[in-house]
């Protein structure tokens, strides 16, 4: 008997099947993956399960008895745990009362046990966290790690991950799977959400697949390939984009001299006097572990915070130096910022003002100060055509941004800054979040700018992708460039010492 049965489950919305007759079987001691594009179903049949929606058809057997929760908390009380896409940890607070956060707490007992408990289970599970930590101050990994450990202390038997490996860096992927291999080893069984094959195949047990709303296959991951699963999920196999452009390029576009970033209270620049140019027509790609200044740097390009930010920087002959984002934005520097739901939609309005946003009040769509509503929503069923968006059911491009999947957001973003008007585009982790056949069709699009004799600067986490279509390839560490190499001579493992901070290292003992 599995331990946990969804039968024939369907959810729609506006007139839309996001769940069609689904089935999904999980097994304790298992880990268990939901594979599917941007708008397939997962998050919403896990918010199902987890009692955040009601299904209209299908039932849930739990340990083999017919269940229907009717909030997170009963689903919790039942044994079920669930991480979400976004964190909901309180950052003012420590670890500790994150943990406590909403946990029906058995009557005097002190705090100190709870404290004890939690190290306890840190321990157990090679969840490394200190209790009096304020969260706010915390990586990304470790306010996971906080989450993992706050179902944990709950006592749950089955623990959902949605997307949890989005923010992690290749490290603390790996610390995070070795995590789940122990939960499994005790009986646990964990749901998995994520887009990357290579995590499918290194992690779990078994995989189910979505499309279009319905579970077409359930396959076991050691008898499977990703060519199988890819098939699987789009219905054909996906190529890997590969730039074969010559790296010939034109005058130079974007200069940045000397740039350095300051942050307050701290000694430490967040980014230490860089200079790079990227020129017409290429892709400078910027590696590194995140957190290592490109952030800022992107920031300082597109003209954030620029009260810290020190040093010149020219778009072609012109200094932008000290000049708003507005003005930046005018003479045509796009941003896709990593944090895409926070700093570049507006939750509450629908796609077609959200892919306006940034020409609000401009010829195309506006003229004489009147909308022109017919260009406003060509240009958004142009862009939802282009990149496939799924809205949400019968509400087409007049849909509420919140309601669109995690993936859908993201490409409303980039449909509006890889547009015509940009002449330079800052791309900070652009395929996070996307399927693989989103993140093909964004890579192309990337490069189809470099031939249009743009200028990209690709900031990514991601070696394989920054490997697959930059020019230069630039490396980050401590806030600043420790080496730039041509596509032709870097390799992963180049990159990785740079990344490392080798050649910095060096320098800094042969001064
Ligand atoms: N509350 C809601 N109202 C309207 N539509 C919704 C709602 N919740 C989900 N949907 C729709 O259901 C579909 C499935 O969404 P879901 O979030 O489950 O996708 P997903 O598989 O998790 O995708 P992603 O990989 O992009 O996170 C989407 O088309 C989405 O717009
Ligand atoms: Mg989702």
């Amino acid at each position: 008997m599995p331990m946990l049965s969804m039968e024939d489950i369907s959810i729609s919305f506006y007139g839309a099947y996001a769940n069609d007759h689904v089935n999904l079987h999980v097994e304790a001691g298992e880990i268990h993956a939901l594979l599917g594009e941007n708008g397939a179903g997962k998050t919403t049949l896990m918010n199902i399960l987890f009692g955040i929606y009601k299904a209209e058809s299908g039932r849930v057997l739990w340990n083999g008895s017919e269940v229907c929760f009717h909030s997170p908390q009963e689903a919790i009380r039942a044994g079920i745990g669930m991480v979400h896409q976004h964190f909901s940890l309180v950052n003012a607070m420590t670890v500790l009362d994150n943990v406590l956060l909403g946990y029906e707490m058995p009557l005097f007992v002190p705090r100190r046990k709870m404290r004890a408990r939690l190290l306890e289970l840190s321990a157990r599970y090679g969840l490394k966290v200190d209790p009096d930590a304020l969260v706010g101050e915390l990586s990304i990994g470790e306010k996971q790690r906080v989450e993992i450990l706050k179902a944990l202390f709950r006592d749950i038997r089955l623990l959902i991950l949605d997307e949890p490996t989005g923010v992690l860096t290749p490290q603390e992927t790996a610390q995070l799977f070795s995590v789940l291999r122990h939960l499994k080893e005790r009986g646990f069984a964990v749901i998995i959400i994520t887009h990357r094959m290579s995590e499918i195949i290194a992690v779990t047990d078994r995989v189910t697949v979505l499309r279009d709303g319905r579970s077409v296959a359930t396959l076991v991951t050691a008898e499977t390939t990703s060519e199988e699963l890819s098939r699987a999920m789009v219905g054909r196999a996906l190529g890997a984009v590969q730039n074969t452009q010559s790296a010939q390029t034109g005058r130079d576009l974007l200069t940045l001299r000397n740039i350095t970033v300051l942050r307050s209270g701290r000694k430490r620049p967040a980014v230490e006097n860089v200079s790079l140019t990227v020129r017409e027509g290429e892709i400078l790609g910027i590696a590194g572990v995140e957190g290592n200044g490109q952030k800022e740097l992107a920031e300082a390009v597109v003209g954030i915070r620029r009260g810290r930010v020190r040093g010149e920087i020219l778009l072609g002959e012109r200094s932008v130096s000290g000049t708003s984002v507005r003005t930046r934005e005018r003479l045509g520097i796009a941003y896709v910022p990593d944090d895409r739901q926070h700093d570049a939609l507006v939750p509450d309005m629908d796609v077609s003002e959200n892919l306006m946003l940034r020409t609000y009040g401009k010829a195309p769509f506006s003229r004489f100060h009147v909308f022109r509503r017919a260009q406003i929503q060509k240009n958004a069923q142009e862009a939802v055509n282009a990149y496939a968006v799924r809205t949400a059911g019968t509400l087409g491009i007049k849909s509420p941004v919140r309601l669109l999947s995690g993936g859908n957001q993201q490409k409303i973003v980039l449909a509006r800054e890889i547009s015509p008007e940009s002449r330079f585009i800052v791309a900070s982790q652009p395929t996070r979040g996307l399927d693989l056949s989103a993140s093909t069709f964004v890579r192309e699009k990337l490069l189809e700018q470099k031939r249009l004799g743009k200028g990209v600067m690709l900031i990514s986490a991601d070696l394989e992708e920054i490997l697959s279509i930059s020019d230069r390839i630039a490396v980050m560490e401590g806030g600043r460039i420790t080496g730039i190499l041509p596509r032709s001579e870097a390799s992963i493992d180049a990159l990785g010492l740079l990344m490392g901070g080798m050649e910095h290292k060096q320098q800094e003992e042969s001064k």
